[in-house]
């Protein structure tokens, strides 16, 4: 482990995780193999799964699940809160207990390039791939390439398992991503 790093005694790291300096982790669960980059910050009750990769400058706060194998590139920003506001009614300084974290999910395998900024309450599925500089406010399918602000589809991944979002989409989900065409439709 490196020099100049601060790990909170609550944090639950897994076998030969790799950390470079300058890294921030308090009551966060890292699994086993994966590489933290210099200057990421992890939040309480953040999880990162095995053999991910997160990049330098990266945030990922409370309410973030990243699961196995996944690549978050540099300086990727998560969000957990829509609306947020420094102060309650009154003037005095918000606490915990004057919002609710909003989660994010991003599924096995997925990839997501530098710069791009994930909005809370979206699924990046399995997978998939967020270009670099991307807004992703929407959910994205398994095996989809998405880009741009916002991010819109461009493509499925070639070795993907097929085109058709109604097999990527789980029972009891509604696929709320529209697609450049708007081919998927589900709102
Ligand atoms: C999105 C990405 C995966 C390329 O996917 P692709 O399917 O091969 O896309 P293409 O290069 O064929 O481009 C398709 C279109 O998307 C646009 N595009 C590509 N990447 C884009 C991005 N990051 N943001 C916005 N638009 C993008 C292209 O300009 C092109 O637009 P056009 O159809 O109007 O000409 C790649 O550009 C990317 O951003 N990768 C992430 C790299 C990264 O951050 N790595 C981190 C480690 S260094």
């Amino acid at each position: 482990m490196s020099d100049h790093v601060a790990i909170a005694p609550d944090v639950k790291l897994g076998s030969n995780v790799k950390l470079s300096k300058f890294i921030n982790l308090y009551g966060c669960e890292i699994g086993e193999n994966t590489k933290l980059g210099a200057f990421v910050e992890v939040q309480k009750n953040a999880k990162i799964g095995k053999n991910c990769k997160i990049s330098s400058h990266t945030f990922i706060c409370e309410g973030v699940t990243i699961e196995d194998n996944v690549f978050i590139g540099h300086g990727v920003t998560f969000i957990n809160d829509t609306y947020p506001r420094a102060t309650s009614n009154g003037g005095r300084l918000q606490t915990e207990t004057d919002w609710k974290v909003e989660s994010t999910i991003v599924r096995r395998g997925a990839s997501v390039g530098s710069g791009a900024t994930i909005l809370s309450r979206v699924t990046i599925g399995e997978n998939a791939m967020v270009g670099a500089g991307s807004v992703v406010t929407k959910d994205v399918p398994p095996c989809a390439i998405v880009a741009g602000n916002p991010a819109k589809f461009i493509r499925f991944i070639d070795d993907g398992p097929g085109t058709d979002p109604a097999d990527y989409t789980p029972p009891g989900h509604t696929l709320r991503w529209a697609g450049r065409s708007g081919a998927f439709g589900k709102r």
